[in-house]
């Protein structure tokens, strides 16, 4: 079968996720057949370099060898068991090593599958936190303003990108937004840093009122990414944090697409030197593999839940909590960041790549490029309301799956690609503006 044959069968019979389905009248889904590095391949033979790792979520590669071959190996052992009473190596060991990252001070990893559901535990343990503790006021939620957090009833409450939330809102709960230390919105003379402060300022007037009612703040350390790929400098995070020990708020660290080492430090937290309440991690925690979220949390978040009173404890479950394969993988892709030195590797792809894309960053059409960690992002001057779709499709023509956020096109690719892929990468992108 070729690609043709499997277009019309997806579209019969698969609601594809974020998609007008009509908009496939128009542009033809890619059939998918096989992967390889950073390189997707189709039913026709044509090949696409996948310079939005799927979703943010592939770190070594598609295919990878040493991943595929621990997946193989567990599937052989253990193929899943409830977690609830039971337990497994994959899930001790990726726990014990998650915690050692964080040097022991977020000891308790609470898993799930999607990013999304990690965040919904998040607020729930928040949340019963503070009830537990002799707060039951404290039940309402700040994030910041264009934050996204997944699409669950919960996480979507939190997130502020209108797209996504308007047509369910009268489903959510209310929450509140503060600004966002995006250093696009300083002022002219302004310095990222002291956007950051002035956020910061405007966060804490927010709390100072109000923090007897609120349980957490929720952020997306150092990129909003859904958002945008707004970026921010470190200092908000660390007055944040301080912020949220003054008024005994919960600071969440939704790291489900900046964790893993795509900011350029396996935490993106740890560019601010500090430590979150609860930290969500997804996406690139198997690789890219298999669904896998986990939440962790601090001994006094925990001990907190720790009772002789079943109701006193934490009585959330999902069917595929903490899956032998996917923990697996976890466990086989932190394997690889010790074995490539994947984050020392990174920082020279990334000054290279910097260095090769000064012909986008200086582009006509292009203003705010920016870069942290394994993140790119440039906005491009269009008034055309298609241009992402647009570029989409010329990015396929040119071999490249890039798929622009509005008016933003970004690279996030995969941590296993090489030069000549970079430069390839840049050149074609360049090709495209050049078209514009
Ligand atoms: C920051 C952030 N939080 C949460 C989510 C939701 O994760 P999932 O799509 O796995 O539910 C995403 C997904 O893109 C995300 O980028």
């Amino acid at each position: 079968m070729g690609n043709q044959e499997y277009v019309q069968r997806s579209v019969q019979a698969v609601w594809h996720p974020c998609t007008q389905m009509k908009i496939h009248e128009q542009l033809p889904l890619i059939p998918i057949s096989r992967g390889e590095g950073v390189w997707l391949y189709d039913f026709d033979g044509k090949r696409y370099l996948d310079a939005v790792s799927s979703w943010w979520v592939n770190l070594f590669g598609h295919a990878n060898p040493v991943i595929n071959a621990a997946v193989r190996a567990q599937l052989d052992r253990l193929e899943h068991v409830m977690l609830a009473g039971f337990t497994h190596e994959p899930v001790i060991q990726l726990s014990e090593q998650l915690a050692a990252l964080t040097g022991g001070k977020m000891g308790h990893c609470f898993y799930a599958s999607d990013g999304a559901s990690a965040i919904e535990i998040a607020l729930k343990m928040s949340f019963h936190y503070w009830r537990n503790t002799g707060h039951p006021a404290k039940r309402h939620f700040v994030a910041l303003a264009n934050g996204y957090h997944g699409e669950t009833v919960g996480a979507l409450s939190v997130t502020d990108v209108p797209l996504f939330k308007e047509a369910y809102a009268p489903l959510l709960r209310p929450s509140s937004t503060v600004p966002s230390p995006d250093w696009r919105k300083a002022e002219p003379g302004e310095t990222a840093r002291d956007y950051a402060i002035r956020c910061a300022d405007a966060l804490e007037h927010y709390l100072r009122d109000r923090h007897d009612t609120i349980a957490a703040l929720v952020i997306e350390p150092l990129i909003q990414c859904a958002g945008g790929m707004a970026m921010h400098d470190p200092e908000y995070l660390r007055r944040a944090r301080e912020i949220c020990n003054r008024y005994q708020v919960h600071l969440i660290a939704d790291e489900i697409a900046v964790g893993c080492g795509r900011s350029g430090t396996f935490f993106a937290c740890e560019q601010a030197g500090i430590t979150p309440d609860f930290l969500c991690l997804s996406k690139g925690l198997s690789g890219g593999y298999l669904p896998l979220s986990v939440t962790m949390t601090t001994d006094d978040v925990y001990n907190a839940f720790y009772a002789d009173d079943v109701s006193r404890g934490f009585l959330h479950s999902h069917s595929y909590t903490g899956n032998p394969l996917a923990c697996s993988a976890a466990l086989a892709t932190l394997a690889l960041f010790d074995q490539t030195q994947a984050i020392d590797s990174n920082r020279a792809k990334a000054v290279y790549l910097n260095t090769r894309a000064t012909s986008l960053a200086t582009h006509r059409h292009v203003e705010h490029f920016r870069n942290t960690g394994m993140v790119w992002a440039f906005d491009v001057k269009s008034d055309d309301p298609a241009f992402a779709r647009k570029l989409f499709a010329a990015g396929l023509q040119q071999e490249l799956l890039l798929r622009p956020l509005g008016k933003t096109i970004y690279f996030m690719p995969p941590y296993v690609i090489t030069k000549a892929e970079i430069d390839l990468l840049v050149d074609r992108t360049l090709i495209l503006l050049n078209a514009l």
